[in-house]
């Protein structure tokens, strides 16, 4: 018996997205395939490495340990929702300025992963980072410049907060005049 496709709706980096999946489908598969949005990946698909690292409803969570059924109507954010190539997130800044990859392959899902930390705790120790960094696996085992990559980009972040506010009121007169 054929089984039956059921429609999941998410909001994902800010966009509205639908497909009719098969009910067992995984979050990841439901991203990747259905979605085309690749930046997440797959290590093991038993929630070993945490490659797959996505933030669903503002909790880091590893896709492939839950359905896409599950995720209907849910929000989420993946690498791609970050920044992009010519305007890079603190946290992609601090991985390019830190070196803080060597392959790649985890590096989406350990940004993730770190935005939940920085999230708790803005001022992470490189004790903190390390114990966050205990559900995603590094198979180059670069850890240290993982570790300086996120410290830069808390850095990065705070500095980003402490920016006064771009003053509009010059553009406000002009259009009010
Ligand atoms: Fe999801 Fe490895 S692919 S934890
Ligand atoms: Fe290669 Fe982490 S940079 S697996």
């Amino acid at each position: 018996m054929a089984i039956e496709a059921v429609k999941v709706s998410v909001t994902i980096n800010g966009l509205e997205k639908s497909a009719k999946v098969e009910p067992r489908m995984l979050l990841a598969h439901f991203i990747r395939d259905e979605l085309a949005l690749t930046g997440t990946h797959i290590g093991c698909d038993t929630s070993q490495c945490g490659a797959c690292s996505i933030i669903v409803n503002g909790d880091v969570v590893k896709s492939c340990t839950i359905l896409a059924v599950q995720a209907d109507e849910a929000e989420i954010t993946t690498v791609e929702g970050l920044g992009t190539v010519d305007n890079l997130s603190p946290m992609q800044k601090g991985f390019w300025e830190e070196h803080g990859l060597q392959c790649g392959y985890c590096t989406p899902g350990v940004m993730m992963a770190m935005m939940g930390l920085l999230k708790e705790n803005p001022n992470p120790t490189d004790e903190e980072i390390r114990i966050g960094l205990e559900g995603v696996i590094c198979r180059c085992t670069g850890y240290q410049f993982i570790v300086s990559a996120v410290k830069h980009a808390a850095r990065l972040i705070a500095e980003e907060k402490s920016e006064p506010a771009e003053d509009t009121s010059v553009v406000k007169e002009g259009i009010s005049s």
